[in-house]
């Protein structure tokens, strides 16, 4: 640690006490890389504050030494976002101590959370008041409050709710020179010039900590259900989901054979909802908040059965009770997990317009693997949203090392050429965190990119919260 870093240590654990500062190299070390394994990082010190006065002081003191630190939450960021860079330079600022739900109202339907607050807690204590708050993701056991909203996180029902972006209603943040925004107050209408709030939403910890947030919430479901289908192709996919379109629908993940296949071969106690091979499936998700509405259930068989009979679909099975259900959705959230046992992959979380998505899925990967012979590309996820993880694994027996530094990138930019050809997003709902920078540099617009230079370098012209994410500061700025 270097005496300016051992400055703000000493006066951190004076004045807020050993729980608020943590140097055991063993203690720290979990947090000092990411979820797939990609970036490892460095940092003489993780600081845990217990309050939102606690994080605007160690800031202030940050700011005031020109020590960077990086904001972590749950670190199940898929783009090296709460990796700290590998030079030590920066401090590590967990925010998984702040872990209280300050209140949460049935007549307002809001809940403030502060930022350390897990997201399978959030969903607990909505349900135990009767109400949901209703985005959901495979990390719900570890991300945290603070980093679904500063990834303005999606997931798995967004198709019907959106994307955090549509959930928080206000936020409560330090700012990178200690002070503090509280923006909490749920205003419906609030004109006041620039919308700070949804500034820091999906800012990546680059622009501000975010401490507390205020989340919306909606009825509590009286039942729901899910069901399998097996089909031909992501148009077929496509075909379906506009077939079916309904209000109940909060869910339709499409998963391609290869990737259920990682699954029931990685996964313990999985296996396959249908009987017979298929090279796609979907996984639908209705519900219903009303017990005077039609069932779940009946709707999905009634809508499948319709489908199934007009070729749309080839075969498809609801789940006969809730633990059928899960058992579903847990093939579903665990792709990432299955693809990760299984060896090296290069990952692409993108966006193209709904309707190009089957085209993008297919010609995509044709062009993929005939310009990388060996690799195998596939892609799943958030269809009715326009979105999926194109994912390209390496060549079976290839050295990881090596197909990182040499495969991955080459593949990567054809993969973003193509995204950026037809119109779409290299980043849809991870954020680019450390991953993604250089692409988006490269990619650009220009104007884009110069506008968020121009907003980091304002708000944090000593660009001391998460360097070398996101974006650089503009040139002539002073650090890093
Ligand atoms: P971290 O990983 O700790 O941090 C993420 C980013 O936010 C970093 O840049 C960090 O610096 C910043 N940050 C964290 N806390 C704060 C704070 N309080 N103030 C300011 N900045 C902060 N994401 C989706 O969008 N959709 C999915 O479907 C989805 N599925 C996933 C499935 C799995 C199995 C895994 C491992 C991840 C998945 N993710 C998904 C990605 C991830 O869960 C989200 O990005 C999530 O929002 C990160 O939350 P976290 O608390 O772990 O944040
Ligand atoms: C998902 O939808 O499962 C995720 O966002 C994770 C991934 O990209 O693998
Ligand atoms: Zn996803």
């Amino acid at each position: 640690m270097n005496p300016i870093q051992q400055n703000l240590v000493d006066t951190v654990l004076a004045r807020f006490g050993p729980k608020a500062v943590t140097t055991d190299a063993e203690a720290i070390a979990p947090w000092l890389s990411d979820w797939r394994g990609r970036y490892r990082g460095a940092s003489p010190a993780l600081l845990s504050p217990a309050s939102r006065d606690e994080v605007s002081a160690i800031v202030a003191l940050a700011h005031a030494a020109g020590v960077p630190l990086v904001p972590q939450g749950g670190n199940t960021s898929m783009v090296g976002g709460a990796t700290p860079q590998a030079d030590g330079s920066a401090l590590i600022l967990s925010l998984r101590r702040m872990n209280r739900i300050r209140s949460l109202s049935t007549g307002d339907n809001l809940a403030v959370a502060e930022a350390g607050v897990i997201l399978a807690d959030l969903h607990a204590a909505a349900l135990d008041a009767g109400r949901r708050f209703p985005l959901t993701l495979g990390a719900r056991g570890s991300a945290t409050i603070g980093g679904l909203t500063s990834t303005n996180a999606g997931g798995t029902q967004v198709l019907r709710f959106g994307t955090m972006r549509s959930l928080v209603a206000g936020v409560e943040a330090v700012l990178p020179d200690g002070s503090v925004h509280d923006g909490l107050a749920a205003l419906k209408k609030d004109n006041r010039g620039y919308d700070l709030n949804q500034l820091l939403i999906g800012s990546e910890g680059t622009l501000a900590i975010i401490t507390a947030a205020s989340l919306r919430l909606v009825p509590a479901i009286t039942s729901r259900a899910v069901a399998w289908v097996g089909l031909a192709s992501p148009q077929a996919a496509l075909d379906l989901l506009r077939r079916i379109d309904s209000p109940a629908i909060e869910s339709f993940e499409i998963v391609p054979g290869d990737s259920l296949a990682l699954v029931l071969e990685h996964i313990p106690g999985t296996r396959d909802p249908l009987t017979g091979r298929h090279p796609w499936h979907v996984l639908i998700e209705a519900v219903a908040s009303d017990a005077q509405a039609e069932s779940p259930a009946a709707l999905l068989e009634r809508l499948l059965g319709a489908a199934l009979e007009e070729g749309l679909a080839a075969d498809a099975v609801v789940a006969a009770n809730e633990a059928q259900a899960e058992a579903f959705w847990r093939i579903r959230d665990s792709l990432s997990e299955a693809e990760r046992a299984s060896g090296p992959a290069v990952q692409h979380d993108i966006s193209v317009p709904v309707s190009d998505m089957p085209r993008f899925m297919t010609e995509g990967a044709a062009e993929a693997e005939g310009r990388f012979p060996g690799c195998r590309a596939s892609a799943y996820g958030h269809l009715g949203d326009g979105n999926v993880h194109f994912h390209v694994r390496a060549p079976a027996g290839a050295d990881r090392d090596a197909f990182y530094a040499e495969l991955a990138p080459a593949i990567t930019r054809l993969v973003h050429d193509m995204v950026v050809a037809a119109g779409g997003s290299i980043s849809a709902e991870h954020g680019i965190g450390q991953m993604k920078r250089a692409e988006l540099e490269r990619l650009g617009p220009p104007s884009r990119i110069a506008a968020l230079r121009a907003i980091k370098s304002a708000l944090d012209p000593r660009g001391i919260l998460n360097p070398g994410k996101l974006v650089r500061l503009a040139p002539e700025a002073s650090a890093p």
